[in-house]
């Protein structure tokens, strides 16, 4: 038995040696420790030896299980040790090779535009509301006061959806959502884009982008109008700029006019920028119709208000120096990055 034992360690001891993997390990500790090892085994069959053997081959094979325990422990670490350094060599870094530089993208610049617009509002308290691009026609045009022949209705301005539905032309519907949906007082503003049946050329695009705004309260006047967007001209295209009041005609406001600015490159003087005549038109504006709020479910007895819609797009092309809308649309990289 006790023999055995000694062989038992001696074979158990070389094909430890020779392992060179975890899981060959892990099969050779079943293969002698395990439950049906084979020291387990000879330790099974100490019943059945003569009592004054067993203290004796119980005490060599308890050795022989530690011997062999603490060996496989032994190479157990060094094979983990040496599994490790394998592995740090296959992920050596290379600190001198030069790093891949990731580009970091920034604001198109309408965008930007939008934001300066909204951040210039906000600080005179107005509030942002949003619409949809996908307008009913009464928004778009019913609710508007916009009369049955207006030619912007024509199919060949407007992209129609069918005869509900449209791709608004204007953010002015966001005046009616506002309007049925909030109690006066009513201060918002609201950016997005709008679409028109338009041929795409410098100075035109079938989508483009406005700013709306909406003031609607008691003892709501003109001067309130043109106090406002004065002040608006003067955040937007420094403080010595001049607006001028020129009448118009909007269906959903009366009176309406247009506004323009002095030309921010010449003061006024008159340059090649502003064609020589020293101003520069910049929105539509006017008084709500009556019409229009009574429409809404307000009371036009008790409430005024004013309202205007901006061109972004011609607003970031007169600030930025942008002769072209298509530039801003087609994504060309090397344009994105001036700005
Ligand atoms: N919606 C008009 C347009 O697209 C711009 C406009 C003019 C908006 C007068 C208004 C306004 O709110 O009062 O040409």
């Amino acid at each position: 038995m006790e023999k055995i034992l000694d062989i038992m360690f001696e074979k158990a001891t070389n094909q430890i040696e020779k392992c060179s993997s975890l899981e060959e390990l892990a099969e050779i500790k079943v293969k002698f420790l395990g439950r049906k090892g084979e020291v387990t085994e000879v330790l099974k069959k100490m019943g059945s030896l003569p009592v004054e053997l067993k203290p004796i081959i119980g005490k060599k094979a308890n050795i022989v299980r530690n011997k062999i325990e603490n060996h496989i422990k032994e190479i157990e670490k060094m094979l983990e040790e040496k599994m490790l350094l394998k592995k740090l060599e296959n992920e050596d870094i290379d600190v001198t090779i030069p790093g891949v530089k990731k580009e970091v993208g920034h604001q198109h610049p309408i965008s930007k535009m939008i934001d300066e617009l909204n951040q210039i509002f906000i600080g005179m308290g107005f509030m942002i509301a949003e619409g949809p691009e996908i307008e009913t026609v009464y928004n778009n045009f019913d609710a508007l006061n916009s009369p049955e022949n207006h030619p912007s209705r024509s199919k060949s301005d407007t992209f129609y959806i069918n005869d509900e539905l449209l791709l608004r032309t204007q953010t002015s519907p966001v005046q009616i959502r506002t309007m049925k949906s909030q109690e006066p007082p009513i201060k918002i503003i609201s950016p997005g884009r709008c679409f028109r049946f338009d041929e795409l050329d410098a100075t035109h695009s079938p989508m483009f982008h406005q700013i709306e705004g909406l003031v609607i309260d008691e003892n709501i006047t003109m001067a309130d109008l043109k106090g406002t967007l004065d002040l608006v001209a003067k955040r937007v295209f420094g403080e010595n700029t001049m607006t001028k009041f020129r009448p118009h005609d909007f269906p959903f406001t009366e009176p309406s006019a247009e506004v323009d600015v002095t030309c921010f490159k010449c003061g006024g003087k008159g340059c090649k920028f502003c064609s020589g005549n020293g101003w520069i038109e910049i929105l539509g504006c006017g008084m709500v119709h009556p019409k229009v709020l009574e429409e809404c479910g307000i009371d036009s007895e008790k409430y005024s208000g004013f309202a205007f819609g901006m061109g972004i797009d011609r607003i970031a092309m007169l600030k930025y120096e942008i002769d072209d809308i298509r530039v801003l649309f087609e994504n060309d990289v090397r344009f994105l990055k001036q700005f």
